[in-house]
């Protein structure tokens, strides 16, 4: 259907009212030129008003993100909106209004009338009318320019309606508020009615109910819970109302089981059906009893079957397991005509679309219906067990190669004592804050000590020098100071480079270890905005509504990385410019931007960032093409990798075999392997022969394109999507400490040595195709711990274990770049010398 590739047609976008025939709504599509440019509504919008711009979507869809800009005109206009609010209606008839998740109606619009703002709307709107109201505080003219972004709402519920969500207020924890706070429809008497909230808004809860996966909202906010007696029976009574009669195979309940605070699964769910709304309920209900578990906490979908009932309506009543039940997602899978649309968070991602504009370049096929016989559960259960079987293998397997590896390595330490970072002497020992770790088994059974560095000889360098010798010798070998620090900035005397490596991360300098958008700009010293002139930043201002949003690549806590089209970019860079073959296509570019609410600090590093990134050039680094740094939001514009980063890369794949081709896996040859490493090598080289120190090498960090050319990048969104290989140090420093050298952990220390170490962790990765994180059975503190080890040299120390698919001599070198004297370990120029000869030209 028109509408499910991108295409709205004309007729379908409408407005309350319009300047001139060439300002109508039909020329409000983003980044589009035609009529006049944008919509524009008729006269002077007055800050009472609600002029609006709709747009029927043709069908419930699934919105996710919209994007405004104003009227640009090829330079001729000038109108643009600064705020909106959205409403949006099933049926065109009820409208009701769009809240964010803390109640804000307003979303933040353009400030200039080129560049399209794209937001994400959280929660996501389910509707099929839409309307686009701008806001204004004073008297003005605007214009506007739309695209929505979403999918088809398969699933075809429209309402459902609960009692409330309850306060949980146990003592000695935080109050859980379990109410459904996005439900939009009507709210009496203790219960909800006619509308939909979050148990739609594909938003799943943690499997600890407290922890949320939003940001600025309260405990126990992902999930909708209630509590056994409090509402006169022993279940939870919900009616679900449909766009059409549906054939139900299946409901699936997202719900919470922390049974040690009295939360269950349900025990059961009776499920009634009505052919149509004004109708009674059907006599036999569709009846299911859950397993319960009270051995695993994990929070989970529990499926029911629904028989295959017709129905325009259910009302399923969940009976209480235990004093607490709570849901995060509840959804439908349902058929019509012998065919059935299997509609999960799953299929609705697969066809997510840019509405308004055609684009194939970013629409993926929509959902195609899917075949089901009847044995879906039989072939679950299967795949289930397979997977357990496996899953236990792996387990034994991995378990024997760690057992083997600490017997060979620390024979007492682990096996027989608590491990600690005991640094010193017993008397002298301070704790490394880090936030409060649940109680797990391991930790209850093996309590350890952390200690840090407060032995007055570790406080004072000129002892902790005579202590350490090898570091003052190293000081004066390596350049200290900051990752991606340029050389001017962070050349240091050894004595000062030694000053900065004494124990530290103190708050100021955690304020400098984290980078824009998290990257790791750490110990560059503070410039203001003033002191970073452009004349600072050698690649050339772009126009930025030259940038065609095309898809977001990345997010991190200060910005967006998002893939655009680049209009006009070979002609803008010139001869020469580092961009791949087009063969016609348009160019596309990597676009990190800062948020636009992004503090003083974070605009700084990111200028600074913008600086250095400025001066790199080298075919094995991601090269920095041009910027938009004359007005906010302050973008930088890279190379694209279409082949992602490295550790997403190698973990889909399996190593070159017949088995692998035959099953159609992709696969990699050791030989693909090598080059990747001498790649990798060879920019590690370049950086280091500039003294620039990454701080944060990992395959994360690197980028592949379509040739398998890696690019060493750190654009600091990774951390976000990998936020478990980083360790937070209260809410402060966010430290990658699986790929850190022991001085850096333990010292504040970062130098080209220690980026070494990683490179030596980063081929581990690679040589474990990325199928498991660098001492994966340690915790975050056991890491720290097994730090101390590596400074204490007593042969106590657990070293990654040896890749099966490594040739020993290529672990031969990773053992060396994890030398516990920094000055032995290998040069990135010698790593690249001993790595390449093997590389089969
Ligand atoms: N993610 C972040 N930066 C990227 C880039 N340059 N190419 C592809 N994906 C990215």
């Amino acid at each position: 259907m028109p509408e499910t590739d991108g295409r709205i047609k004309d007729h379908d976008i409408t407005a309350s009212s319009q300047w001139y025939e060439t300002t109508g709504p039909q020329y409000a599509r983003l980044n589009r030129e035609e009529g006049d440019g944008a919509w524009c509504p008729a006269g002077l919008l007055q800050p009472s008003d609600t002029q609006y711009l709709q747009v029927d979507l043709g069908q419930l869809t699934f919105l996710t993100v919209v994007g405004t800009q104003g009227r640009y005109a090829r330079n001729s206009g000038k109108e643009f909106a600064r705020m909106y609010r959205l409403n949006y209606s099933h049926d065109g008839q009820l409208w009701r209004s769009w809240k964010n998740r803390l109640g804000n109606k307003t979303m933040e619009a353009n400030d200039n009338a080129y560049v399209s703002v794209i937001k994400d709307l959280h929660p996501p709107i389910i509707s099929r009318y839409i309307r686009l109201i701008p806001v204004t505080k004073m008297p003005t003219t605007v214009c506007m320019r739309l695209e929505l972004y979403g999918c088809p709402w398969h699933d075809g519920l429209t309402s459902y309606s609960s009692p409330e969500g309850q306060l949980m207020m146990p003592p000695g924890y935080p109050i859980a508020s379990l109410n459904d706070s996005t439900y939009d429809g009507a709210h009496e008497r203790r219960k909800l009615s006619g509308g939909l909230g979050q148990l739609t808004d594909g938003v799943t809860g943690q499997d600890d109910f407290l922890v949320t996966r939003q940001y600025h909202v309260w405990p126990g906010y992902d999930y909708v819970g209630w509590r056994n007696g409090s509402l006169g029976s022993g279940y939870v009574e919900m009616e679900f109302v449909f766009d059409k009669q549906r054939n139900f195979t299946s409901m699936k309940v997202h719900s919470n089981n922390m049974f040690y605070r009295g939360v269950k699964i349900f025990s059961s769910v009776s499920c009634s059906f009505k052919p149509r709304l004004i109708a009674n309920w059907e006599t036999e209900p569709v009846e299911f009893r859950t397993v319960l578990d009270d051995r695993n906490p994990s929070a989970r979908y529990v499926t029911v079957p629904l028989g295959r009932r017709n129905a325009k309506a259910l009302r399923c009543r969940f009976h209480f397991a235990d004093v607490w039940m709570m849901f995060s997602e509840i959804s439908f899978q349902s058929g019509r005509r012998g065919s059935r649309e299997i509609s999960t968070a799953k299929a609705w991602f697969t066809s997510f679309l840019q509405l308004l504009n055609t684009s194939p370049s970013v629409t993926t096929p929509s959902t195609k219906d899917q075949p089901d016989d009847g044995n879906t559960p039989i072939l679950i259960g299967c795949l289930v067990t397979i997977i357990l079987l496996l899953v236990v293998i792996i387990f034994l397997i991995l378990w024997c190669q760690y057992v083997c590896k600490v017997l060979e390595k620390a024979p007492r330490r682990i096996l027989e004592e608590e491990v600690t970072v005991r640094l010193s002497s017993s008397s002298d020992t301070i704790i490394l804050q880090t936030p409060p770790v649940p109680p797990r088994v391991s930790q209850m059974d093996h309590p350890y000590e952390r200690v840090f560095l407060l032995d007055p000889q570790y406080q004072d360098p000129a002892g902790l020098r005579n202590k350490l010798p090898e570091l003052s010798r190293s000081a004066e070998t390596s350049a200290c100071g900051g990752g991606y620090a340029e050389p001017d900035v962070t050349q240091c005397t050894p004595h000062q480079c030694f000053q900065s490596s004494v124990p530290h991360y103190a708050e100021t300098d955690i304020v400098s270890l984290q980078g824009v958008t998290g990257s790791n700009m750490y110990a560059v010293p503070a410039l203001t905005v003033d002191s970073l002139t452009r004349k600072d930043i050698s690649v050339a201002e772009f126009p930025r509504h030259r940038l065609l949003f095309r898809e977001k690549l990345g997010e991190g806590q200060f910005g967006e990385v998002h893939l655009c089209e680049a209009e006009g970019l070979p002609e803008f860079l010139g001869e020469g410019a580092p961009l791949p073959d087009r063969d016609g296509r348009p160019v596309l570019v990597a676009v990190k931007q800062l948020r636009a609410d992004a503090t003083n600090n974070a605009r700084n590093d990111f200028l600074k960032e913008i600086k250095i990134m400025s001066r790199l050039n080298d075919p094995n680094i991601i090269q920095l093409l041009c910027v938009c740094v004359s007005s906010d939001p302050l973008c930088m514009v890279t190379e694209y990798m279409d082949n992602g980063d490295l550790n997403m890369f190698l973990s889909q794949r399996e190593m070159e075999s017949t088995l692998t081709h035959a099953n159609n896996i992709p696969a990699v040859s050791l030989s693909d392997l090598l080059h990747m490493s001498v790649q990798i090598s060879s920019g590690m080289r370049y950086l280091a022969s500039l003294n620039f120190v990454h701080r944060d090498l990992a395959t994360r960090n690197c980028l592949l394109d379509r040739r398998l050319t890696i690019k060493i990048a750190d654009f600091g969104m990774s951390r976000n999507l990998y936020s478990s290989d980083y360790y937070r140090i209260q809410g402060r420093a966010v430290l990658p400490i699986r790929w850190m050298a022991w001085e850096s952990i333990l010292l504040g220390k970062f130098t080209t040595a220690s980026d070494v170490w990683a490179f030596g962790v980063t081929l581990w990765e690679i040589f474990t195709l990325c199928k498991e994180q660098p001492y994966s059975l340690l915790s975050d503190e056991q890491v720290i711990e097994n730090t101390g080890e590596f400074f204490r040299n007593q042969g106590r120390q657990i070293f990654l274990y040896a890749p099966l698919l490594c040739p020993p001599s290529l672990f031969e070198l990773m053992m060396r770049c994890w030398d516990r004297d920094i000055a032995d370990r290998p040069t990135f120029e010698g790593l690249y010398q001993a790595l390449r000869p093997h590389v089969v030209q």
